[in-house]
């Protein structure tokens, strides 16, 4: 009896299906289905962000020491916050990159996006205002992490988010931003599980009931913080 040969994966064998994988990955995200999956699947991670990070800082409801504990308890996970922060880095990245391609085509295809546009059926002001509210968001994010993160901390970070949004001008960017943040996600939500083929009429409802439900309660807390530090001299304290 003849036994088949084993195939053994050389180096030069390993390299040609490397860069046959590298072709195939490249080739699905060129396409306008790969980058709008991309695009959901981001935006999937991001909203997953947003919604720890609405968690995390609804302790500053219960006072200056329990949002300060929370703050540290994060800063003790060192190395994994790094990792962290490198993860949400290139998420925030593709997402933007790949919005501003898909913007330029669908400006420059302008039959396609009309007849997009009809198809998609019902427009809302979250979906007509997606890229502006993108790119009030963009600009608030730099602003953040100068106020929040690239800073050197001379005070604890709740001392820190109590003095920037005790300032009007400050909370009031802060409220414009979140109410961007809102209109975004009121879309984007909906948007990724129609880009992930969980567009069947029956669940249409559910899915618009879960994504109005979910905007409200993060609009809630963000708005409700900059808000609160404006006009009430009690908050985190
Ligand atoms: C009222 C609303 C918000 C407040 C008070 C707030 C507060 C903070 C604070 C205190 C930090 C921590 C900085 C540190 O400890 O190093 C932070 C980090 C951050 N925030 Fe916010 N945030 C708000 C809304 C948002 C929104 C809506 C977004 C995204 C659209 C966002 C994105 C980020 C990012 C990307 C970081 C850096 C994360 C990291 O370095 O681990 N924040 N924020």
């Amino acid at each position: 009896m003849t036994q088949k040969p084993v195939p053994v994966m050389t180096g030069a064998g390993f390299c040609v299906n490397a860069s046959k994988i590298m072709r195939t990955l490249i080739a699905a995200f060129s396409s306008s289905v790969g980058k709008k999956f991309l695009m959901a699947f981001t935006g999937l991670l991001l909203s997953l962000f947003l919604i720890a990070h609405a968690i995390g800082n609804s302790t500053t409801f219960l006072g200056l020491d329990v949002f300060n504990a929370y703050a540290e308890h994060l800063h003790s996970l060192g190395f994994f916050i790094t990792l962290f922060e490198i993860g949400l880095l290139l998420i925030f990245g593709t997402h933007i990159a790949f919005a501003i391609i898909l913007y330029f085509q669908n400006l420059y295809a302008r039959t396609t996006r009309y007849l997009v546009q009809k198809a998609s059926g019902g427009r809302t002001p979250g979906s007509r205002t997606m890229p502006y509210t993108g790119l009030i968001i963009l600009i608030f994010i730099i602003v953040h992490l100068g106020d929040f993160h690239f800073i050197e901390k001379t005070t604890t970070i709740g001392d820190l988010v109590k003095q920037t949004l005790n300032q009007p001008v400050a909370a009031l960017f802060y409220i414009v931003a979140m109410a961007a943040v809102i209109l975004h996600i009121s879309h984007g939500f909906w948007s990724l599980f129609q880009t992930f083929g969980v567009n069947h009429p029956k669940y249409d409802c559910t899915l618009r009931s879960g994504t109005l439900g979910l905007t409200i309660i993060l609009g809630t807390v963000f708005v409700l913080i900059p808000l609160l530090a404006l006009v009430w001299s009690g908050f985190l304290s």
